[in-house]
């Protein structure tokens, strides 16, 4: 087994960092390109081993900016068939939220590549007819089993698993339920010869069975969406909690920090951070804590090797 290369391609929640429309404390920052604050696009993450192949993991709305900034990520050569090429040969979806989706909607021009999700990502897709521009005979979806390993890059070993969750945004119904365990949001494991690597975007709370999963793990990249759970409120900018929206917050008794101090992982990581979360200021009071618990605050570009 060879090193896994794991490039964060955006660090950012639905909205990025700033957001379009957003005048929060963070985003004012990042408007005036303040140092203390970077830029940071909508959540996704690639994963190689060889450097030349990648699994995409989440297709953000940003990802061809996210592809021209890095390097590893552009076309090769002309490939004798289509004279087209790209490195990303796989895609895969951790849930069905616009942040995480709607890059596909780019990653079309009849280049093949393999879809992973969960049947019920994968249904949200057939749903929404403009997904059809990922043709069939072009784009080959494929449907995973929870917990049951695939090989979407030759010699990677994944699995999803289900996190507490919920359905994407835009298919919330009256009867919604926070937290559900199913097929609607997973994490993903990926085996390296370091040990197991977690990526978890989204994740509405910690149970037994996820501690369990994530203790002695060489590294977790973690939803780091905010770091309290009236955030968006008290921002100004919100009427929902974090736990509403299907996020653990980072602070307080019942938050991530807390939830992981006794997992023993050897690199902690937030990812999928809201722009209104103050641990984006690089010298806030809730940066120094989250960094004096042996966390780390994703950017793009960052590239961790395991
Ligand atoms: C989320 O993570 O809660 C979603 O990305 C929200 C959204 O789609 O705007
Ligand atoms: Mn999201
Ligand atoms: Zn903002």
């Amino acid at each position: 087994m060879t090193r896994l290369r794991l490039l964060v391609l955006g660090a950012g929640a639905g909205g990025g960092v700033p957001q379009w429309n957003c005048r929060c404390r963070v985003c004012t920052l990042a408007w005036a390109n303040d140092g203390r604050v970077r830029h940071r696009t909508q959540s996704s993450i690639a994963v190689s081993l060889n450097g030349e192949e990648w699994l995409l993991v989440n297709a953000a709305p940003e990802v061809l900016a996210q592809i021209k900034t890095n390097p590893q990520l552009h076309p090769r050569h002309q490939d004798g068939g289509t004279g087209r090429h790209s490195p990303i040969s796989s895609v895969l979806l951790t849930n069905g939220d616009i942040d995480h989706v709607a890059g596909l909607l780019s990653l079309r021009e009849s280049q093949p590549f393999d879809l992973y999700a969960t049947e019920e990502i994968h249904s949200i897709l057939r749903a929404n007819r403009v997904f059809d521009v990922l043709a069939e005979g072009v784009v080959e979806r494929r449907a995973l089993g929870l917990d049951t390993p695939f090989q979407p890059l030759a010699g990677l070993e994944v699995r999803v698993f289900p996190v507490p969750g919920k359905t994407a945004l835009y298919m919330e119904t009256p009867d919604l339920e926070i937290g559900a365990i199913g097929q609607a949001t997973v994490g993903v494991e990926f085996l390296s010869e370091a040990g197991s690597i977690y990526y978890i975007p989204g994740c509405a709370g910690m149970n037994d069975a996820l501690a369990q999963r994530l203790t002695g793990a060489a590294a977790v990249l973690f939803d780091g969406t905010l770091w309290q759970d009236d955030e968006m409120i008290t921002a100004g900018v919100g009427k929902k909690t974090g736990h509403r929206m299907g996020h653990l917050s980072i602070s307080g008794p019942d938050g991530s920090m807390a939830a992981f101090e006794a997992l023993d992982v050897g690199r902690k990581i937030f990812v999928h951070i809201n722009n209104t979360n103050p641990v984006l200021i690089e010298d806030s009071q809730e940066r120094r804590a989250v960094e004096a618990a042996g966390w780390e605050v994703a950017y793009d570009g960052m590239e961790v090797r395991l």
